[in-house]
């Protein structure tokens, strides 16, 4: 079979990145070239993806380009990935339109995020548009979640599409040791040692690195094309991912702070009320999404490969047996061995 030529949007992030080097591992299946906003031609990042992977380099501003370079930037491509960030998700809509003039065979929208419903759950998958003004740089920033209707324009189009949501990071999943060991590795969107509703509810986790390895599987396999996926290595509790650091470090977590489904409902009504008078309050719109997440993941149990399955999407571990994540267990070890990145928030 021919290589699949490949346009990446988003190689320089966190999950662009992992896709990148999932497809690079299979070379002889993928040629990729990445897509970057001419404003980031100079940067460190974009010069290594040249300089280290071999990595060809297309500059496009997707946003203000004339709708005809699109479509020849897209023009020969078999699969475009996109893995823009939360604020870009709108700059799509022009690609979808490209991509269908150009005849793109597979169209992959940045979803990437846990398995949740449309329609009022978490304004992160829904059709919401925000703005809020940056605590460091002061600038003013429209904040557009959204993945729902990024799709709906896919549908619309008729485009041939795959639909790819990963769980919650590994990198984003552990709690704080009281020895401040793992500390190193602590995202500020992780808070240090919370159990929400009981702890007791599944999650699926991926590995943040494992994200590009089963891009390439499901991007190779016409079982996917024009389906929702979902990919994970755990399907974890809170209380189990305790025990498994407690296990693995030798360390006790005794403080740990109890939220129940009514507190995170406070926290959720009380950012939104913030919101209401002061639009552009950054901390209250990152609480917001973040209370929204938690009583998605852990009181409703939306993120689970039977929900997922419910919802008609197709089972990553299912489609690969033979294909074995990264574990959470074996991600501890790395933790513990102080080997893990920190993702940039
Ligand atoms: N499942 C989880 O646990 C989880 C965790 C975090 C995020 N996510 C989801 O994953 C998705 C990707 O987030 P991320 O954190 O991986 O992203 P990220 O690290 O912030 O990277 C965003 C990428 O998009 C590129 N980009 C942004 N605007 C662009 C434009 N106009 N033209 C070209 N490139 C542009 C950036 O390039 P530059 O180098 O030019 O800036 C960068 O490469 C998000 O939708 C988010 O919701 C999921």
């Amino acid at each position: 079979m021919s290589k699949q030529k490949v346009l990446l949007l988003g190689a320089t992030g966190h999950t662009g990145n992992s896709i990148l080097q999932g497809l690079l591992r299979d070379k002889a299946s993928f040629e990729v070239v990445a897509l970057i906003r001419p404003s980031s031609a100079d940067k460190p990042d974009v010069h290594k993806l040249k300089e280290e992977f071999g990595v060809k380099i297309l500059l496009v501003d997707i946003i203000n380009a004339p709708v005809e370079e699109l479509v020849d930037a897209l023009t020969g491509i078999d699969v475009f990935i996109s893995a823009i960030d939360a604020l870009g998700q709108l700059a799509q809509l022009r690609l979808v339109a490209a991509a269908k003039q150009a005849g793109v065979k597979r169209f992959v929208p940045c979803a990437w995020i846990t398995v949740a419903p449309p329609g009022g759950i978490m304004k992160l998958r829904d059709l919401v548009s925000l703005s809020f003004r940056s605590p460091t740089d002061s600038n003013e920033y429209q904040y557009h979640h959204q993945k729902e209707q990024v799709y709906q324009e896919i549908w619309k189009a008729h485009l041939p599409y795959t639909i790819i949501d990963v769980g919650y990071w590994h990198q984003i999943s552990f709690p704080s040791l009281p020895s401040g060991k793992v500390d190193y590795a602590l995202s500020s969107l992780r808070p240090t040692a919370e159990i929400h509703h009981g702890g007791d509810t599944l999650n699926m986790l991926t590995d943040l690195r494992d994200i590009g390895n089963y891009v390439a599987l499901i991007i190779k396999d016409e079982r996917t094309l024009n389906r929702f996926v979902c990919t994970y290595s755990d399907a974890l509790s809170e209380n189990q991912i305790f025990e498994i650091m407690e296990e693995m470090s030798g360390e006790k977590i005794v403080e740990r702070k109890a939220i129940s489904a009514s507190d995170i409902l406070t926290m959720r009504d009380t950012a939104s009320a913030r919101i209401e008078t002061d639009p552009p309050n950054w901390r209250e719109h990152m609480m917001f999404i973040s209370a929204e997440y938690n009583y998605s993941k852990y009181v409703r149990g939306d993120n689970t490969p039977e929900y997922a399955k419910y919802l008609g999407y197709l089972d990553a571990r299912e489609l690969y047996p033979e294909f074995k994540p990264i574990s959470f267990r074996n991600f501890v070890t790395e933790l513990l061995d102080g080997k893990i990145e920190k993702p940039h928030y």
